[in-house]
């Protein structure tokens, strides 16, 4: 079975073909990052049309990559929601009418279903279901239970800021360009992480619940006073900025080990054993974060699936990879299916 997997989300334009056997046969990724990044974040209108303009061609070539014509496929799936509206539109009017002319089944896929799936397609047996879900991306911050394809349990979630959006307005404090996230994560290499003495929001509550915004605060002030008295960024030095990402990731790092520590009790009570815990979203693309969560599943005797970095961030794949599971459960949808710019799982 081979399905064609369209995401226009957000700011990646994206088509991707795999099959049932694991396999992904292309996987076409453009991003817009140089178009929203004068505006220091997402533009939907501009986000929108460059959808427009790019998604046919991405398309041809994803089936050109996989040697295959729209008659070699099984079904078609693009993202129906959450997210930017006008993108989502853009990648579900084309595969719904690639499905029409084709007579192919389409798929709207829950973009956070997504992500939650994906280590089903490259970590095969491991992620057999029940597992524990970390899932964090620029807009989302969740822990869940993924029982089977549809059915997910919420353990716990962000009471304000997503891990990668925290990540993000950081950055953006400290005059670092869009997306923030894999630059902190570069310069905290060359940094301390017990220079600053920054809070660890929620930690040690009962619950499985993440607050980032305290953190944030706490960062805002500490670049107020090293710019000091003319409060400019440039005050800063690279010692001082690489400090500060450092610090921030070890809190991020101790908030989120915390919290998927409690997860764990959870999911032990429930299913009797602690994990596995797959982490997926954009932030799972951070190794360093990775690394602290291998320790933790390390010693609640689990294992840690992450699929691989470039399949952690928005891609195609991951949105073919879960159409193919609904495709196999006979979990098609009708052309008249509308788009959800919220969804929750
Ligand atoms: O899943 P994703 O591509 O888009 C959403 O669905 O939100 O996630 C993007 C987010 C951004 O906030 C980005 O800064 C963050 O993931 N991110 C990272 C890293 N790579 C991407 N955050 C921390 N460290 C990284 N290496
Ligand atoms: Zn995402």
């Amino acid at each position: 079975m081979k399905v064609l997997g369209i995401e226009t989300s957000c700011d990646e334009t994206a088509a991707a073909i795999v099959d049932s056997d694991h396999n992904i046969l292309a996987n076409r990724v453009l991003s817009q990052l140089e178009e929203h990044e004068p505006y220091g974040g997402v533009v939907p209108e501009i986000a929108a049309r460059s959808h427009m303009d790019h998604l046919d061609r991405l398309i041809r070539e994803a089936l050109e990559e996989a040697r295959l014509g729209f008659e070699d496929l099984d079904g078609i799936a693009a993202t129906a929601g959450p997210g930017l509206i006008g993108g989502v539109f853009v990648g579900v009017m084309t595969a719904k009418a690639i499905a029409a002319a084709r007579k192919l089944p389409f798929l709207a896929v829950n973009h956070l279903e997504g992500h939650a799936l994906t280590a089903r397609l490259t970590e095969g047996e491991a992620a057999a279901f029940p597992y524990l879900l970390l899932l964090v991306s620029g807009g989302h911050c969740q822990l869940l239970a993924v029982e089977a394809v549809g059915c997910y349990s919420r353990l716990g979630g962000t009471i304000d800021d997503a891990v990668g959006e925290a990540f993000d307005k950081t950055a953006k404090m400290m005059g670092l360009p869009y997306p923030g996230g894999p630059l902190m994560e570069q310069i905290a290499k060359k940094g301390d992480p017990e220079r600053f003495d920054l809070p660890r929001p929620m930690k040690g509550r009962p619950g499985c619940d993440f607050s980032f915004s305290g953190l944030k605060t706490a960062v805002r002030n500490k670049i107020l006073e090293l710019a000091g008295e003319d409060g400019a960024i440039s005050n800063l030095t690279d010692q001082d900025k690489s400090d500060l990402a450092a610090s921030f990731q070890a809190a991020v790092g101790d908030v989120l080990i915390d919290r998927c520590s409690h997860a764990m009790d959870l999911f032990q009570a429930r299913y009797g054993r602690p994990g596995p815990l797959v982490v997926a979203g954009g932030v799972a693309a951070n190794l360093a974060l990775r690394d602290r969560l291998t320790a933790l599943t390390d010693q609640r005797q689990t294992s840690l699936l992450a699929p691989p970095v470039k399949l952690c961030t928005d891609n195609g794949v991951m949105i073919a990879w879960a159409g193919l599971e609904r495709l196999q459960l006979g979990l098609t949808d009708s052309l008249d299916f509308a788009p959800r710019p919220r969804w929750p799982l």
